[in-house]
């Protein structure tokens, strides 16, 4: 099988794994107990939470220091900050349409519980047109927030979250973006972005399912969704995972140690699939070519072709691949972000996603683009032939 669909999760790395046992055989206790054992669990989830903050550059001394939250992950994370930041400010959400569904299903509870939302549109390169935003200021709308990714997990399209910042910063409305994807393929710099609110998970980069954070600055007030516990300032109570805290620490340790040679490998094995398939595939058309996007993701559209049915048959040939968000997959709504791209219907409804990761090599990726070259052609011909060559 070639794994082609990272951005779904990834596979635990082999160091982060052998990490993650290390600790585990520790025997560590509860890290709020107040003995010398729970002590010691509470300076490695300490220890972590710190390590987060620095490979993210965010402060970590001070009175200004940037806190993080850890949580279960991007979804938990998102919606605590999207719920949280907004419980404690009055006036308009503003989220991207092109957002994951733990955001913009979160803004569609908010709205139906009766908070105003605005959904800012996206260009047919894939990147979201953050000009109404200042239209809005101008003349003096209320806005509790703004929620906008920093990369998109269909497109890979990088998202201008540093402008939005230049925006909203002088009229002191605080900005959370979803840096789920970025994390581990661009550099996060958490101080010089000069958001408020950062969301990040570690399964999106070789480390564990079920651990996340939810960076935030020093100055941002935020209402919790869980209640119970003293734990993570009342933010986010309950027993913390020092095991799964430490792990995602350590991946986002390897991630950024590697981040050049990653970049370069994994950007050269995407150059590579989408020169094969576009010389290949007649009509194949690349989606969000145009704009700046993450090294490894590639959605690419055969018009004509049902991607569900794409997505099948290339699994029998060997290729796991997304057709959206893993969130949605399943579904056969076709992908909200391609709709926000007002691309033609033929295009959205054959289109895939191909994600890589740096351990993706060269070889496969031939091998792969040859097999998904293979497939188009067969169901172009015969578009209810599933049988495998
Ligand atoms: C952009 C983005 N945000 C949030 C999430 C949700 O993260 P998690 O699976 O850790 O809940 C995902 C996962 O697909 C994602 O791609």
């Amino acid at each position: 099988m070639i794994y082609l669909d990272n951005n779904a999760t990834t596979q635990v790395d082999p160091r982060v794994a052998e990490h993650l046992q290390g600790i585990l055989s520790q025997r560590l206790v509860n890290p709020a107990s107040q003995h010398a054992a729970g002590r010691r669990a509470r300076s490695i989830l300490e220890d972590a939470r710190e390590g987060l903050l620095t490979l993210c550059k965010a402060r970590t001394q001070g009175m200004q220091s940037d806190t993080s939250i850890f949580t279960s992950g991007g979804t938990e994370s998102n919606n605590l900050a999207i719920c949280g930041i907004a419980a404690k400010r009055p006036g308009i959400l503003v989220v991207s349409s092109i957002e994951h569904p733990s955001v913009l299903a979160t803004a569609q509870r908010l709205e139906q519980q009766g908070r105003a939302v605005r959904y800012l549109a996206c260009s047919e390169s894939g990147q979201v047109d953050i000009e109404p935003v200042a239209d809005w200021i101008d003349r003096g709308d209320q806005i509790a927030m703004v929620s906008l990714m920093l990369a998109n997990n269909e497109t890979g399209v990088l998202q201008p979250v540093g402008e939005l910042v230049r925006l909203c910063k002088p009229a002191l409305i605080p900005v959370h973006t979803d840096a789920v994807q970025a994390l581990g393929k661009v550099q996060i710099d958490f101080q010089a972005l000069e958001v408020d609110a950062m969301t990040l998970t570690a399964h999106k980069l070789h480390g564990p399912v079920g651990i996340g954070a939810l960076l935030l600055r020093h100055s941002i007030k935020l209402e919790p969704m869980f209640f119970g516990g003293f734990q993570q300032q009342s933010l986010r109570p309950g027993t913390e995972s020092p095991f799964l805290a430490s792990s995602f620490a350590f991946t986002a340790q390897l991630a950024v140690a590697e981040e050049d040679i990653r970049y370069a490998r994994m950007l050269q094995c995407r150059e590579l699939l989408e020169s094969v398939l576009l010389s290949r595939i007649p009509g194949a058309i690349v989606l969000g070519a145009n704009a700046p996007r993450l090294p490894h993701t590639t959605s690419i559209s055969f018009p004509g072709l049902d991607r569900q049915l794409l997505q099948l048959a290339l699994d029998r040939e060997g290729i796991a691949c997304g057709t959206g968000s893993a969130c949605a997959s399943g579904s056969s709504q076709p992908s909200h972000v391609l709709q926000a791209m007002n691309l033609p219907k033929q295009v959205v409804h054959g289109a895939i996603r191909l994600s890589l990761c740096w351990e993706t090599t060269a070889e496969q990726v031939l091998d792969a683009a040859e097999r998904i070259t293979r497939v188009v052609h067969r169901l172009a011909s015969n578009p209810h032939g599933l049988r495998s060559s």
